[in-house]
């Protein structure tokens, strides 16, 4: 099945309230549970150029799934930019994260020119780190109790995707 992709709008404030609120999603993000429509709505209103976030939809146009790219300020970092990936409970598991994250290394690879992809994630994550390693990132390290989640420390795993000149660089 293949899902719509576009740019992510101050409309899906409320799509993506409701999406982040998942527990899942929470539990596997850097975000607060509890989130609101206003932060939402404001997060979306102010995204900083150097962000290029894609939401994934139903057949209703309604966001079940939000990916970004986020470019750091320095110049020196300019063929860089961290990578955040999110869907809602009820459509894991269905394709929608492999497509949108195919979505957004297409969009890093073809049109920004970017050859280092980071990304942060939970080192307990198996199905995500199962997605990012399919899709060409390898794990740099692991940083010990970085996160606190739930009521513990936990660790996280830095991983990235080379490409073009840097690629198959150890
Ligand atoms: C991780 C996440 C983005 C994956 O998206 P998804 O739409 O659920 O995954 P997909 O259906 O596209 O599956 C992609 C791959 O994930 C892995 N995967 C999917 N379900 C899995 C499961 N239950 N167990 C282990 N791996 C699984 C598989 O490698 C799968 O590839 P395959 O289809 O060839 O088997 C999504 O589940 C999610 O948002 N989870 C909560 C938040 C989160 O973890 N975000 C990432 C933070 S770094």
């Amino acid at each position: 099945m293949s899902y719509p992709i576009r740019r992510a709008d101050v409309a899906d404030a409320p799509a993506l309230q409701v999406l982040f609120s998942c527990p899942s999603v929470v539990r596997n993000s850097l975000q607060l549970p509890y989130p609101s429509l206003s932060h939402w709505q404001t997060r979306l209103a102010e995204l900083p150029d150097s962000t290029h976030a894609l939401v994934a939809c139903d057949a209703e146009d309604r966001a079940i799934a939000y990916g970004a790219l986020m470019r750091p300020p320095q110049l020196r970092r300019a063929h860089t930019a961290s990578l955040a990936l999110a869907v809602h409970e009820d459509w894991q598991g269905k394709g929608v994260g492999r497509q949108l994250l195919g979505a957004l290394l297409e969009y890093a690879d073809s049109w920004l020119g970017l050859t280092r992809l980071e990304l942060h994630v939970y080192a307990d994550n198996e199905r995500a780190i199962a997605l990012y390693r399919q899709l060409g990132f390898e794990e740099e390290g692991r940083l010990r109790a970085d996160s606190f989640r739930d009521g513990e420390f936990v660790d996280g795993l830095l991983m990235a995707r080379l490409r073009g000149p840097l690629a198959g660089r150890s």
